[in-house]
């Protein structure tokens, strides 16, 4: 007997699921036992790219959730609400549910995971983050033995296609953004893609997967991409780095067990294995004991990409069925139930970046380093590179420090007399 659908949803992501449902010669032959039993949109008159009964398509989502002949649903509609009622109502129904909604799980995970152990389904998630690469799968199963400390991503491809642009061809961010905007990448509303939102639920979600506790969306540090200027970017190249939005979730916060899970443009050297990664592509580096490095590279969004996702958890959904076992299997789950403790961002220990237009007075350069060595920071380079007008532009990278620290010394700077502003902060990998 075929195993029934409910699709949730049927735009980007729905249509290139239904269609490479519907497209199984030469794939995998569990594809051939699944059945497209329903699918639900909002509006019934709007043109569809799909080749499905018309009885198939309903607006009425919950008659879905809670149709008795439905074994798996599919949400592939976006949003909090209704996704996250839909989802509880559906394991509430003894419904597998497989999602590429990382805003519902980052928020709702808890909610949503404890109800389906609770009722032995699973939740499936591998189009959340990274679109079509495989990263979710490979933490929860293939990497699962590894203790990982640090896994570090570049994993919004709207804030990655900006970057590379403003890098390549020395645009300004409103110009490429608007492009972007045309070109379909970034959202009509690109708040959540350019302010680091989007890659903060993302991080949440692989850093409750690698270090096997849930994570407190609040607790996510999020700094986007708006601040990041030509001046900036030219900068970087001088000193042999390019500037990439991460997304970064470690354990290595000093003496303590805590994580630091952050969202920040960041400094990368050239040499970085994430330093090449342009255009929408993402990529996620994952690092731990006895692995070592390994990355993984690919489209992170589109209708193809995310259907390869979506479609290989419903496989694996397909393959559980078929197996017949009661007891479900702890490689498919996220069962874990407690909280990771997050260390505030002024605990992070890093190296920065500052520029700072001054007074082109004697001695700027001296009073800045008094300011850093009153507060611990210790400089790798201070350099005054030139003239914005009438004010001189100095140039500081700093070895090591704690955060806090840091923010203190700026805050002395900040109120010298000499020192007009300071247009930029980044953090150097
Ligand atoms: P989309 O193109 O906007 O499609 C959303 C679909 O859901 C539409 O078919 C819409 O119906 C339906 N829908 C939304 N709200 C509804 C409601 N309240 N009642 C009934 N139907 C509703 O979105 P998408 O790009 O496919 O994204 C879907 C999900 O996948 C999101 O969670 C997104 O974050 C995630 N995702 C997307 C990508 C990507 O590349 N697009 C990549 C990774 C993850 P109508 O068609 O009638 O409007
Ligand atoms: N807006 C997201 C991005 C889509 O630009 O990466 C994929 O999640």
């Amino acid at each position: 007997m075929g195993v029934k659908l409910g699709i949730l949803g049927l735009g980007t992501v729905g249509t290139g699921t239904v269609q490479l449902l519907q497209d199984a010669p030469g794939r995998h032959p569990l594809l051939q036992e699944i059945e497209i039993y329903r699918v639900g949109v909002r509006s019934l008159d709007k043109p569809r790219d799909v080749n499905l009964p018309s009885e198939v398509i309903t607006a009425d989502l919950e008659s879905i959730v809670n149709d008795p002949e439905i074994d798996i649903i599919v949400e592939v509609m976006g949003g909090l609400e209704p996704a996250r009622s839909l989802m509880l109502q559906a394991l509430k129904n003894g419904k597998h549910v497989v999602t590429a909604n990382k805003a519902a799980i980052s928020r709702f995970g808890a909610e949503i995971f404890t109800t389906a152990n609770q009722a032995g389904l699973y939740v499936m998630l591998e189009a959340a983050v990274g679109g079509g690469i495989p990263v979710i799968q490979p933490l929860k199963q293939a990497l699962s033995v590894n203790r990982i400390h640090t896994v570090t991503g570049i994993i919004n491809g709207t804030t990655n296609y900006i970057l590379t642009r403003m890098q390549t061809e020395g645009s300004d961010f409103a110009d490429v953004l608007a492009d972007a905007q045309r070109l379909g990448y970034a959202e009509a509303d690109p708040t959540a893609d350019v302010d680091g939102l989007d890659a903060g639920d993302k991080i949440a979600i692989l850093a409750s997967l690698a270090f096997g506790g849930r994570i407190r969306l609040e607790d996510v540090y999020c700094e986007g991409i708006r601040q990041v200027s030509q001046t900036d970017i030219a900068y970087a190249e001088k000193l042999g780095f390019v500037i990439k939005l991460l997304a970064i979730a470690t354990n290595r916060v000093s003496d303590t067990s805590e994580l630091s899970v952050r969202v920040h443009p960041t400094f990368v050297p050239k040499v970085h294995p994430l330093a090449s990664i342009n255009g929408v592509y993402n990529a996620i580096l994952v690092e731990g004991e006895p692995i070592g490095q390994v990355m993984f590279f690919g489209p992170g969004a589109g209708a193809g990409a995310t259907a390869s996702a979506v479609t290989s958890d419903i496989l694996n959904l397909v393959a559980a069925l078929k197996s017949n076992t009661a007891a479900p299997n702890p490689l498919l789950t996220c069962r874990h139930e407690d909280y990771s403790q997050i260390a505030p961002i002024s605990h992070l220990v890093s190296r920065f970046y500052a520029r700072f237009l001054t007074k082109d007075q004697s001695g700027v350069i001296g009073k800045l380093g008094t300011c850093f060595g009153n507060h611990c920071v210790s400089l790798e380079s201070i350099v005054q590179t030139g003239f914005h007008g009438e004010l001189a532009e100095i140039v500081v990278v700093t070895h090591d420090v704690r955060e806090g620290d840091f923010r203190q010394a700026l805050a002395e700077i900040q109120s010298l007399e000499a020192v007009d502003s300071i247009p930029s902060i980044l953090r150097v990998l």
